[in-house]
C-alpha cells in the first residue's frame, strides 16, 4: 500500500484526510500536477515543477516546498509502486478556514499532498482512437493547471457517451485541446499544434514533442488550426504525460485520412519512447 504525503507528513491512505472547510473541497481553489516515472526515473521533472510554480503564482498560493524537497517526496512515492512505474499526483490548495467565505484570509496556509499510482508505460504505439468534436465551454485560463475541472469532466463524459476516447474541443471553430490532453495534426508533412496561450494547458508532453520534432528535422508550427483543417488532416494525434503520443483515427464519424496511424505520428511516438529516461521495454513488470 502506497503512503500519502500530506502537509509534510507520511500517512497511510486511510489516515490521509483534510478538512471539509478546505478551499479545495469547497471552491476547487487549488492546482495540481502529474509527473510520470519510468522505473523510478522521472521524465522532465524540472518542467513539471516549473509549471507547478507557474500555476501557484497565477492564483497567488505560496509554494509550500522547494524543488529539491518536491523531487525527494516524488521519488519516495514513485519507489513505493511496482517497478517504480508511477504516475505521481501533486495537489496544492489555498488551505482550510472556517467559516466558508469566498474571499480567503491573508494568513491561510496551503494544504499540499502527493500520491503515486502504478501505470504501465506503452511499449508500442497504441492503436488509433476515436475522439468527439465538442464546443470548448471552459473558462479562459486553461493555462493554469487548476483542480477546478468541472468543464473538463463534463466534456469527457459527453465524449465518452458518444463513444469517444476524449473530446477534441473547439472555440468558434478553432481547435483548442482535449479534456486532459493536447492535439496535433499533420498536413503535407507539416505538424501543427495550437499555440500555448491562455486557452490551453501547455502540456509538458506537447513541449517535448515539439523538441523531438525539431531534433528529427520535422517541420512543426505552433499555429491555430480550424475544425476544417482537422477534418482534412493527413494525421492527427493527442499527447499527455499518461498517453504519450496517442494516434487519432476518427473524429466522430469522420475518418482522418485512412484512419490508420500516420507515419509522422508513429515516428514521434517511437522517438518519445526512445527519449524516456530508461528503456521500459526491458521492464519485467507484468502488471
Ligand atoms: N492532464 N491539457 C489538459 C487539459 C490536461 O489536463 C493535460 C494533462 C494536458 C497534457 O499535459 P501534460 O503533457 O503535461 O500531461 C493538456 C493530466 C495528465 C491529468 O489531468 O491527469
Amino acid at each position: 500500500m502506497s503512503l500519502v504525503y500530506l502537509n509534510g507528513e507520511w500517512l497511510r491512505p486511510d489516515q490521509a484526510v483534510v478538512s471539509v472547510f478546505d478551499r479545495g473541497f469547497l471552491f476547487a481553489d487549488g492546482i495540481y500536477e502529474v509527473v510520470p516515472f519510468y522505473q523510478g526515473h522521472p521524465l522532465l521533472i524540472d518542467h513539471h515543477l516549473e509549471r507547478l510554480e507557474r500555476s501557484l503564482e497565477a492564483i497567488d498560493i505560496p509554494n509550500p516546498l522547494s524543488n529539491d524537497e518536491w523531487v525527494s517526496v516524488l521519488q519516495t512515492l514513485a519507489e513505493q509502486v511496482p517497478e517504480a512505474n508511477a504516475i505521481v499526483y501533486i495537489q496544492v490548495t489555498r488551505g482550510a478556514e472556517y467559516p466558508r467565505a469566498h474571499l480567503p484570509s491573508e494568513d491561510i496556509e496551503p494544504t499540499f499532498m502527493a500520491t503515486a499510482s502504478h501505470w504501465t508505460p506503452p511499449t508500442t504505439t497504441p492503436p488509433p482512437v476515436n475522439v468527439e468534436l465538442l464546443e470548448d465551454i471552459r473558462w479562459h485560463r486553461c493555462d493554469i493547471k487548476s483542480i477546478s475541472l468541472l468543464g473538463n469532466i463534463h466534456l469527457k463524459r459527453e465524449a465518452h457517451r458518444k463513444g469517444g476516447f476524449e473530446p477534441i474541443l473547439h472555440r468558434a471553430g478553432r481547435i483548442t485541446e482535449g479534456a486532459s490532453c493536447n492535439y496535433f495534426i499533420v498536413k503535407d508533412e507539416v505538424i501543427y499544434t495550437p499555440p500555448a496561450d491562455e486557452l490551453i494547458l501547455a502540456g509538458i508532453t506537447r513541449e517535448w514533442i515539439i523538441q523531438l520534432a525539431h531534433e528529427l528535422g520535422l517541420e512543426l508550427k505552433e499555429e491555430a488550426f480550424s475544425v476544417e483543417d482537422l477534418m482534412q488532416a493527413d494525421e492527427c494525434f493527442l499527447s499527455s504525460s499518461t498517453r504519450e503520443v496517442q494516434p487519432v483515427g476518427t473524429v466522430g464519424e469522420q475518418l482522418i485520412a485512412d484512419g490508420k496511424t500516420g507515419r509522422i505520428t508513429d515516428q514521434l511516438a517511437q522517438a518519445f519512447r526512445n527519449s524516456r529516461p530508461v528503456s521500459v521495454e526491458e521492464s519485467t513488470d507484468e502488471n
